[in-house]
């Protein structure tokens, strides 16, 4: 037996602001995979991730919500891990950046650099925005594209003509925040001196830790010189201060990668035969991967392994980076509902039939991925039910028939049992090299064998021949066998097929090496379906819901969605003070505000109007991550508009909101004082 490896594994931090949706899913599913295959393999594997806590984003919206963001990340860190959870992927520990350990950790890797000299300061002048008190990043300022005129641009590119500009270029500059007119100020900024690390990084990108393809880039970007990195910003910003440096935080990136360290440490301290240093000391042996998009190559290629240098830590063994994903060939969109979030999916179907799919679609390169919603169908009815679990149950209605359940000793077909052992080693070369397409392809052909063979002996006929019983019990239980290989293979992929099926073949859960064994004069459990095939219906339904999420979200929100920037409205048609009157305005104190089952976007609202109780269902579940939040608060209600039935109940009126959508979603509230009930003029 080769000695156990030490393997720390993670997937890229996700921001604390946002839902998970199958993009984010296709890295922690490739990620979760390559781990189980690893500890099933008998390696010392962890995995840890971890929220992406830090940023302006979440203080802004904390802010919105009336909320602290202590309170914000928490809501979002219970709705990721249970996301997580549900598509089986298995995180040692799942924790936050915005924990004590990431603090120390970051304080100390920044004070290391700082006294070998690694951290240069200088004055910055950047926008500010009067009115808010703070700085503004390039997607807070809005303007005129100098180029070509647009209106209502980001600060840093044009959508309209691409043109890239600095925010000082922009006409009519605004805050995205306030509306104000920025104004430019100097501040003092931090800087970790990248270029130090140069030689460092030439020979570290060349080693084996990157894809041909990625290493090829960062090529590009070495020849052309590297740049000083601004790693702090001025305070309000939620994040970690600077040390001895009062007003000043890390930049979320600073912190963010080192979360990868303060989860793992964080972990330590409740098992015991983990020992921090013996993963992350400079000479470590232990193996380091993470596992990202290809967006944030440079963060984990240059800054990081940089970072970990001058601060005396190893770096990373492997950066493995897996391209974009599409639906249907195209851009995941909201019209068209095929921007899946996790949730949705996982309301309709089964995780496993996208981790399959993902898997056969998954090679070591950074192509993007395309799920074909048809060819997901097709793909896992024909693989998984129709291939892998009907050999199983093909054989086991005779066993339990023909021999009380008692598998026999048989080895029928040699040869075939041979091609099962000698394919293992291709299989887990293919997994190791996170070819899990190839792995797939090589457990296929084993199962379309399995099957032509089993359909040769057609054990179906031959028991109803008299004398032939013994031979059937010796097909059918050498077929069992062969599901049994099936499973051992596809285990990394399928956990909750592999746990079911090891329920009824009766044995202990199924290392790699049990492929070795073949299971004889051996007692099964009933056989139950251990996967049903994929209903198109579902997948409608599916994509109903997605769109449902915007529709709820437009209509009831009463502002189209948006990424957070202030959204110019055209203003609608001019109506009579008659028409306006006619809107029964009224207050109306939000009593109960809870989750409704099956609906991503929508929150049931029991409102109190003063002489009745109203029940609303309003698409404000984005913004409102924790809805007893919103619970005794007073807002808006419009009481005559017509009761709308939905999927989900009759929804009598609407409360009011303002902002662009998404997690920008603002409910309207009177001054104090007012009372539920109360018409508003
Ligand atoms: O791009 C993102 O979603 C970041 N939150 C990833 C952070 S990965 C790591 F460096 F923390
Ligand atoms: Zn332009």
């Amino acid at each position: 037996m080769p000695e156990a490896r030490q393997i720390l594994v993670t997937s890229a931090l996700p921001y604390a602001n946002g839902s998970i949706h199958l993009g984010h899913m296709l890295e922690y599913i490739q990620t979760d995979i390559w781990v189980r295959f690893q500890k099933q393999r008998g390696n010392q594997c962890v995995y840890v991730c971890a929220d992406d806590a830090h940023g302006s984003a979440i203080m802004l919206r904390a802010e919105k919500e009336g909320i602290t963001p202590e309170q914000l990340i928490a809501g979002v860190q219970a709705e990721h891990s249970a996301d997580f959870a549900d598509f089986l992927v298995d995180f040692d520990n799942f924790h936050s950046t915005h924990a004590e350990e990431n603090r120390a950790l970051a304080t100390a890797i920044y004070l290391k650099l700082r006294d070998a000299g690694h951290i240069a300061t200088r004055s910055v002048t950047q926008y500010f925005d009067p009115d808010k008190g703070m700085f503004l990043a390039d997607r807070f300022i809005k303007g005129t594209c100098p180029k070509c005129g647009a209106e209502d641009q980001y600060g840093d590119n044009c959508e309209k003509c691409g043109a890239t500009y600095e925010p000082t270029e922009l006409k009519d500059p605004r805050s995205a925040i306030s509306g104000a007119t920025p104004v430019l100020k100097d501040s003092k900024h931090f800087f970790f001196k990248l270029p130090d690390f140069e030689a460092m990084l030439k020979q570290w990108t060349r080693s084996g830790t990157l894809q041909d393809a990625v290493a090829n880039k960062i090529a590009e970007w070495l020849d052309g010189g590297l740049q000083e990195w601004d790693i702090s910003r001025d305070a309000p910003y939620f994040g970690f201060e600077i040390p001895d440096e009062p007003g000043k935080y890390f930049y979320v990136w600073l912190d963010a990668p080192i979360g990868y360290m303060a989860s793992f440490k964080n972990l330590c301290a409740r098992r015991p035969e983990l020992d921090f240093d013996a993963f992350w000391q400079k000479d470590s042996k232990a193996e380091l991967y993470h596992f990202i998009g290809k967006d944030i190559v440079n963060f984990h290629t240059l800054f990081w392994p940089a970072m970990l240098e001058g601060a005396g830590y190893r770096k990373p063994t492997q950066v493995c980076v897996h391209g974009y994903l599409t639906v249907n060939g195209q851009k995941m969109s909201k019209s068209r509902g095929t921007f899946i979030k996790a949730r949705t999916y996982l309301d309709h179907l089964n995780p496993e039939y996208l981790r399959y799919y993902y898997a056969s679609k998954l090679s070591r390169g950074v192509d993007d991925l395309d799920l074909n919603l048809e060819d997901f169908v097709q793909k896992v009815n024909s693989d998984l039910v129709g291939k892998v679990v009907n050999i199983a149950s093909r054989c086991a209605g005779f066993v339990h028939k023909g021999n009380a359940g008692v598998m026999v000793d048989a080895n029928p077909e040699p040869a075939l049992w041979d091609a099962f052992q000698a394919a293992a080693p291709a299989i887990a070369e293919a997994y190791e090299h996170r070819d899990f397409g190839r792995a797939m392809r090589e457990i296929m052909a084993l199962a379309d064998r399995a099957n032509a063979w089993i359909a040769d002996k057609a054990p179906w006929a031959l028991n109803k021949v008299e004398g032939k019983q013994a031979e059937v019990q010796e097909i059918c239980a050498f077929g069992v066998n062969l599901f049994r290989q099936l499973v051992i293979f596809l285990k990394p992929v399928l956990p909750n097929l592999a746990v079911a099926a090891e329920a009824f073949l009766n044995v202990a859960p199924l290392s790699w090496q049990d492929h070795e064994l073949r299971l004889a004069n051996h007692l099964l459990n009933p056989f139950t379906p251990l996967m049903t095939r994929i209903e198109p219906a579902k997948i409608d339904a599916m994509i109903e819901a997605s769109k449902e999420d915007l529709a709820a979200q437009s209509t009831e929100a009463a502002a189209p969605a948006g990424n957070g920037e202030l959204v110019k409205e055209p203003l609608a048609a001019e109506i009579d003070f008659g028409a306006f009157a006619a809107v029964d305005l009224r207050i109306a104190l939000i009593e109960k505000a809870e989750f409704v089952e099956g609906a991503d976007k929508l929150l049931r609202l029991t409102l109190d109007i003063g002489d009745a109780k109203r029940n609303v269902f309003s698409g404000i579940k984005s913004a409102y991550p924790d809805p007893s939040q919103l619970e005794g608060r007073l807002t808006l209600y419009v009481a005559n508009l017509a009761p709308r039935k939905m999927k989900f109940g009759l929804s009598e009126g609407m409360v009011l909101a303002a902002g662009p959508g998404g997690e920008e979603i603002f409910l309207l509230s009177p001054d104090a004082g007012a009372k539920p009930g109360q018409r508003v003029h």
